[in-house]
């Protein structure tokens, strides 16, 4: 299961008229948690991501605006998810060659399975299918 993406649904407390608040326990993550970052004001024009990690895994949430993930396997199985829901997190596998576009008003945090570290970055694809 871990070796490919797939989306987690976290719980989703409250109502329309008082607002809602989703949680995740670490218990519900596939991994401990060692760092969240998180993006925005990415213009709509911009694609990030462009790279592949070699040990890293992240869950990507929109808390804010649409996010539009494609995901390449080495394999070639490819993916396109849909991010426009604060309750949903995106789990992308190590060795996964990933591109996203936001929304303007979209935020990204990104749950983080390792430290940053530049040397697990792949940012070439012929080296990543290789
Ligand atoms: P990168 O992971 O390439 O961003 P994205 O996948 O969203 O396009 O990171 C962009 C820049 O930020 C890069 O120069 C490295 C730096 N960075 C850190 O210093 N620490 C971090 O935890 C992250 C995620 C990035």
């Amino acid at each position: 299961m871990n070796n490919k993406p797939y989306l987690i649904e976290f719980p989703k407390i409250g109502e329309s008229q008082l607002g809602y608040i989703s949680v995740s326990e670490k218990n519900n993550l596939p991994f401990i948690p060692k760092r969240i970052y998180w993006t925005y004001f990415t213009p709509e024009d911009v694609v990030r991501g462009n790279h592949a990690h070699y040990e890293l895994e992240q869950i990507l949430v929109a808390v804010a605006g649409k996010i539009e993930v494609d995901i390449v396997l080495q394999n070639e199985d490819s993916f396109h998810f849909v991010l426009d829901s604060p309750n949903f997190g995106l789990f992308i596998p190590k060795m996964a060659w990933r591109t996203m576009k936001y929304s303007h008003n979209s935020v990204q945090m990104c749950i983080a399975s390792m430290e940053y570290d530049e040397n697990d970055y792949i940012r070439n694809y012929d080296q990543f299918k290789r």
